[in-house]
């Protein structure tokens, strides 16, 4: 295991930590944002890492990708940044139009987190407090990812709240299981969902949920990424960016299997929450400056494990409260195969 300085930018010390287990598989972190940084898996041609990344953290900075970042206090969408809590309309800051996207503008990902490794556990502590980002109470917060032996990789949220607030937490890691520099049109995917939300233009869910049978949204038998992709070139969006409700599984019943069957390698994710996002990066470009990867549309997917993001306006999608002096967890496990 190791701790060391990634980078110094504006006299904050950014940690790379990473930490390796006896099959040779290396997860490493960077402590801006609580970044998933790298996922190496040994193969004949060496270690190959199967997440995206960028090299300095002012690309982290520049553009926005959320590239592999911890997403809090709330993943995905507020319309208007407005939502009742107690009986009170409260307010968030935007960073989307009108929008609170991904915890605003102070969310998880742009801040400079307190970082440890020990054993092949690297953790992440942080008080993100209301006046930091503007939402009710302070909240503090605990991020672990754990590489166990057999190849998982788990990511553990912990928060306490000092009084009553929302916490729906993800990561936003983007996958590229190919060793070769392509995009992950190859990748066969299968999802654990019947219906994905309808969403309005601004991609707000409406509340209506749609049947993903007999449409390119379908998961539930593997297919390919891109026979999905294919099918939605004439949307504005040429490409997935939706929020799947997971079905009802056992906790041994992986939520997603995402494979490159070419190279037989595959993630498998296990999580109780009980929506995906799924977003196939649909408009990146070459000023996307990926380490060994290039910046090009459908170069990653990210499966974005939470609770669905209108739960925030009506508890028939989840329960995302935290209450005051409450302590909240939520695990999502990547197994990862090779
Ligand atoms: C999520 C959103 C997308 C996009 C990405 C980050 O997946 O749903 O619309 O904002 O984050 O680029």
């Amino acid at each position: 295991m190791t701790k060391e300085i990634f980078e110094t930018v504006n006299h904050e010390t950014i940690y790379k930590l990473s930490v390796t287990n006896k099959n040779n598989v290396t997860i490493s972190c960077l402590s801006y944002g609580a970044n998933w940084y790298e996922l190496l898996v040994p193969t004949e041609h060496g270690p190959q890492n199967l997440i995206l990344n960028f090299s300095k953290v002012a690309d982290y900075q520049r553009i926005n990708p959320y590239l592999n970042m911890s997403i809090g206090r709330t993943a995905g969408r507020i319309g208007h940044g407005k939502f009742n809590l107690n009986g009170k309309e409260i307010s968030v800051p935007q960073n989307e139009g009108d929008n609170t996207l991904h915890g605003g503008p102070h969310g998880f990902h742009n801040t400079n987190w307190e970082s440890a490794v020990d054993g092949q556990v690297i953790t992440f502590t942080k008080n993100i407090t209301a006046d930091y980002d503007q939402y009710p109470g302070n909240l503090a917060v605990k991020i672990t990812y754990t590489l166990t032996d057999d190849n998982q990789v788990l990511i553990d949220y912990y928060a306490t709240a000092d009084a009553d607030g929302i916490f729906n937490p993800t990561n936003h890691a983007y996958f590229n299981l190919n060793t070769t520099d392509q995009n992950v049109k190859n990748l066969t995917l299968q999802l654990r969902s019947s219906h994905h939300l309808a969403l309005d233009e601004e991609k707000i869910p409406t509340g209506e949920t749609i049947a993903n049978a007999q449409t390119p949204f379908n998961f539930q038998t593997t297919k390919t990424i891109g026979a999905a992709i294919d099918h939605m070139q004439d949307t504005d969006e040429k490409g997935l960016d939706d929020v799947y409700l997971i079905d009802d599984h056992s906790e041994n019943e992986p939520i997603a299997i995402l494979k490159n069957p070419d190279e037989n390698i595959a993630v498998e994710i296990y999580a109780e929450r009980n929506g995906i996002v799924m977003f196939t990066a649909n408009k990146f470009g070459a000023e996307q400056p990926f380490i060994d990867k290039t910046g090009q549309p459908y170069v990653g997917v990210a499966l974005e494990s939470q609770t669905v993001p209108n739960a925030v306006f009506d508890p028939n999608f989840g329960d995302i409260s935290i209450h005051q002096d409450e302590t909240k967890h939520y695990q999502t496990k990547y197994q990862i195969k090779f």
